[in-house]
């Protein structure tokens, strides 16, 4: 599908969060079958622009289209009955439950475990040698990969996920972009990133937001080739 045909757009996005004013007019375009790394400093409106799209924070104006379909507006769970999932920051897993409960809880919702589970074992072999750990006993990767494994359980066609290197070390890091990259292809990623090296590891498209704007967008190769507009548009490091 080409960039014209996006799975997900959001047009002059603007929501507030109280009387403060955060998206002033995001513009995102998400190719289906691919990733689009969202990038941007602390503070520029990366969560708000997830929280948006899944009708955590209502937009004030804009258009956010799914499918063909305008998403702003409608419920939370609509939204994800659509098929979209959300990885949030912090890893929201249960720590009282066990891997497999929680991928139990995720099915309530909606989806099929008997069906997603061979998959999220070959994703995450570690979900499966730990099926019966509870959640607090997972490593940090662990917890993450348990995170976005909850988030496949339904036949979603959308991930968004936010921030999954965060507080994770290097190795970990690694391993958890390596079953990313077995994901691309199958599933369409929305990724939210601060560390560079993974999005570009994995990401096909980019759109940097500054101060809740889009600032630039495009394929991901015209950062990775050109450090000198990465490091205006990001920052240092
Ligand atoms: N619940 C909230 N109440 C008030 N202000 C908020 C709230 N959540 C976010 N903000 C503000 O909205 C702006 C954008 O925050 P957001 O969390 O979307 O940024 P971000 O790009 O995800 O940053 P980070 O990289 O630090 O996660 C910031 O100025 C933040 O202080
Ligand atoms: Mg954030």
């Amino acid at each position: 599908m080409s960039l014209k045909q996006p799975l997900l757009s959001l047009t002059g996005v603007n929501t507030y969060i109280g009387q403060s004013h955060i998206l002033q007019g995001v513009d995102l375009i998400v190719p289906a079958g691919h990733v689009t790394a969202l990038l941007g400093r602390n503070g520029a409106g990366k969560t708000t622009t997830l929280r948006s799209i899944m009708g955590l924070w209502r937009p004030r104006s804009g258009q956010i289209v799914f499918d063909g379909a305008r998403l702003d507006g409608l419920p939370t769970h609509e939204i994800a009955a659509r098929g979209l999932g959300y990885v949030p920051e912090h890893r929201a897993i249960f720590r009282d439950l066990s891997v497999f409960e929680n991928l139990q809880i995720a099915e309530r919702k909606r989806g099929d475990l008997d069906r997603a589970l061979p998959k999220l074992h070959t994703l995450f072999p570690d979900l499966k040698r730990f099926e019966s750990r509870a959640g607090r006993h997972l490593s940090g990767g662990q917890q993450q990969m348990l995170a976005i494994a909850r988030a496949m359980v339904a036949d979603n066609r959308l991930l968004l996920i936010d921030e999954p290197s965060e507080g994770l070390a290097p190795i970990i890091v690694g391993a958890i972009v390596e079953a990313l990259k077995q994901l691309k292809g199958q599933m369409t990623v929305l990724l939210v990133e601060q560390n560079f090296r993974m999005a570009a590891a994995l990401s096909d498209f980019y759109c940097v937001l500054d101060d809740g704007h889009t600032v630039r967008a495009g394929e991901m190769a015209e950062l990775t080739s050109d450090a000198a507009l990465t490091a205006r548009l990001l920052g240092a490091g």
